[in-house]
């Protein structure tokens, strides 16, 4: 029997298969049932700062007097976190795997004290899923990575359990935002978060939708980042996201530096039974690999562990080409 355990933000989880935030955490009936498919945590589907705002602001046009506007706000914004702490109460009353919640921001300001609130209602930890759009040709790389900064140091001041912070790839030099992070008090890093893409539809002219699942090709981008940060950067935990899914692939997210792995596409395409088979295959590899526990194999080839670490700087395919023509 091999030892599937796994620590991840000072968290023991039985395995390290994670479901990632999105519809599919979104109800605590969904939350039992993935637990009972075997999953090893799950990070609930996020709340998102924007749309509380949006709401909250919309229903300001219901009614002419500014102080029922305020009253109308906020409770709109108390509703739509309440219903939130709902769920984490439910899923902590209902489910003994851990429960990580996680928040949307794009600033950092009065609203962290939802965090606090998340706090308290139990999740055992906090992701925060932090994307900000830059629009502003004015505003330089450095005001921006700020923006990031602060957010998450305003979040880890305001709570006390552990803070991982989701991230897109668009940085130019990921290392380095990963050790700001950590020094703002992050306990983890989510390589990458995959956005929702716009997409025209040049048959009507109109703006349409790219494809909401991921492919298991985006999942290189992430190893090899995963590979470089987490040698790098080691002093924080790592998970995967987007383009996990099958076994290789969570082998591979793994023994390039990730301590879990999330899946989300893969259980909207095959079911909540592929978290099994994803164990399975684990479980597998590791006893043609001798691996007795999955912690031995988180890294075994990352950036300073793998015989060629070039192979996670090379970036043009020159040579490729020139072998091909020869
Ligand atoms: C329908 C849908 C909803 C999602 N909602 C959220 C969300 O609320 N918060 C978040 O951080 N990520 C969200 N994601 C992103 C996923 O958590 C995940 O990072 C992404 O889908 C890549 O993983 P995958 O390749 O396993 O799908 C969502 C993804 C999908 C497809």
């Amino acid at each position: 029997m091999k030892n599937l355990e796994i620590k991840y933000l000072g968290l023991t989880l039985n395995n390290p298969i994670v479901v990632g935030s999105s519809g599919l955490t979104a109800h605590i009936e969904q939350l039992v049932e993935l637990e009972k498919a075997g999953a090893g945590a799950v990070v609930l589907k996020s709340i998102f700062e924007e749309q509380i705002a949006g709401e909250a602001y919309a229903m300001r046009y219901y009614t002419d007097s500014p102080d029922a506007a305020d009253y109308l706000g906020q409770y709109t914004q108390m509703h739509r976190l309440d219903e939130h702490l709902r769920l984490i109460r439910q899923a902590k009353a209902r489910c003994s795997m851990p429960i990580i919640a996680s928040l949307n921001c794009v600033s950092a300001g009065q609203w962290t004290a939802f965090a606090q609130k998340m706090e308290e209602a139990g999740a055992d930890a906090l992701e925060l899923n932090v994307f900000l759009l830059p629009l502003d040709r004015d505003s330089n790389t450095e005001a921006i990575e700020q923006a990031y900064f602060d957010t998450v140091a305003s979040v880890c001041r305001t709570v006390s359990i552990p803070v991982s912070v989701k991230i897109g790839s668009n940085f130019t030099n990921i290392p380095h935002i990963i050790q700001e992070l950590y020094f703002r008090g992050a306990r983890g890093v989510v390589l990458f978060n995959r956005f929702f893409e716009p997409d025209i539809d040049v048959e009507n002219m109109q703006m349409t939708a790219a494809p909401a699942f991921s492919d298991p090709s985006e999942l290189r981008r992430v190893l090899r980042w995963l590979a470089i940060a987490s040698c790098r950067v080691d002093t924080l935990d790592y998970a995967a996201t987007t383009g996990i899914h099958s076994g290789p692939d969570a082998v591979k997210a793994l023994l390039a530096g990730a301590r879990t792995v999330q899946i989300c596409s893969a259980v909207y395409q095959q079911g909540n039974g592929v978290i099994a088979q994803l164990k399975e295959y684990l479980c597998r590899w590791m006893t043609e690999h001798t691996f007795d526990r999955v912690e031995d194999l988180v890294g075994r080839m990352n950036y300073g562990r793998v015989i060629d670490p070039l192979a996670y700087e090379r970036t043009q395919f020159m040579r490729h080409f020139a072998e091909r023509e020869e």
